[in-house]
C-alpha cells in the first residue's frame, strides 16, 4: 500500500526528511510513501529552488493541508524541538495522522516503542527498551542507549550520544556531538550545547554547554 506524505518545511531539515522517505521507498523496492509535496508558510526563494531540484512540489502554506486526500500523513521537517511543537499543534487541527520514518541505514532496537512523527536519520542507533514519544527526531549518527526514554518533541542532533537509563523530557535538544552520561534526567525544553558532556541532571528550560556541561 502507498500512503501520501506531506512534509512541513522546505528548509534543510525538511528536505532531509524528504530524502529519508525516498530512501525508505528504495529499500522497500516499492513506493511506500508518495511524496505529495511540502507546505511552508514562509519559504525562501532559495529553498523553493532547492525543493524543485529534488523534484518535490511546493503546495503552499499550512492551510493547504485542508486539501490533502483522505489518509494522507504528515511529518514536521523542523529541527528545533520547540518550533516543531508549535507547528505540530497547528497541524493537529487538520486531523492528519503523522507518519514515522526510519532510514534503512538506521538501527532501531526491536523492542523500541516510538510515537507518530518519529524520524530516524541515516546512522541513528537505538539499542533496547527505549521509549520514544511523538515527533522525536534522531539526526544522523545519533545514538540512544538502553532503557532510555525520550519524551515528545525531543531532538538528538548529529553524532550526539545519549547513554542508557536517561530521561529526556519534552522539547529537549541535544546538540551535535554532545554526550549525556548514563542515568541522567534532562528537564523540559532544555538545550544541551553542541560538544557538551552532561554529567549531572539538568533542570527545566536551561541551556548547558561545555565539558563538563554547566
Ligand atoms: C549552546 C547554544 C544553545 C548556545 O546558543 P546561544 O545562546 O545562541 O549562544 P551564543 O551563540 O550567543 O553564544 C554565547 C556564548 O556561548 C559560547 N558557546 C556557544 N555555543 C557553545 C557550545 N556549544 N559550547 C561551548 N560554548 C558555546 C559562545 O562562544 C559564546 O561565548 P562568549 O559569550 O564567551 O562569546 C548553541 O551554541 C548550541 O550549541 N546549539 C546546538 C546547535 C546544534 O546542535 N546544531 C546542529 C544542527 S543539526
Amino acid at each position: 500500500m502507498t500512503t501520501g506524505l506531506v512534509v512541513f518545511g522546505c528548509g534543510g531539515h525538511g528536505r532531509e526528511v524528504l530524502t529519508i522517505a525516498r530512501a525508505v521507498n528504495e529499500a522497500a523496492g516499492r513506493p511506500v510513501w508518495r511524496l505529495l509535496g511540502v507546505v511552508d508558510d514562509r519559504p525562501t526563494e532559495e529553498n523553493l529552488k532547492r525543493l524543485q531540484r529534488l523534484d518535490v512540489p511546493y503546495l503552499g502554506d499550512v492551510t493547504r493541508l485542508r486539501d490533502a486526500p483522505l489518509g494522507t500523513r504528515h511529518l514536521i521537517g523542523i529541527g528545533d524541538p520547540r518550533i516543531r511543537r508549535a507547528v505540530g499543534k497547528r497541524i493537529d487541527g487538520y486531523g492528519l495522522a503523522a507518519a514515522s520514518l526510519v532510514h534503512p541505514d538506521a538501527t532501531i532496537g526491536p523492542d523500541t516503542v516510538y510515537g507518530p512523527g518519529f524520524v530516524a536519520f541515516p546512522g541513528a542507533r537505538v539499542t533496547t527498551n527505549v521509549t520514544v514519544g511523538r515527533h522525536v527526531h534522531l539526526n544522523q549518527n545519533a545514538t540512544v542507549g538502553h532503557d532510555t526514554s525520550l519524551a515528545d518533541y525531543v531532538s538528538v542532533n548529529p553524532l550526539a550520544a545519549v547513554s542508557g537509563d536517561c530521561h529526556l523530557a519534552e522539547g529537549v535538544l541535544v546538540g551535535t556531538t554532545a554526550a549525556v552520561l548514563q542515568g541522567l534526567h534532562i528537564g523540559r525544553d532544555s538545550t544541551v550545547g553542541a560538544g557538551a558532556c552532561v554529567v549531572r541532571d539538568v533542570a527545566d528550560q536551561v541551556v548547558v554547554k561545555g565539558v563538563p556541561a554547566r
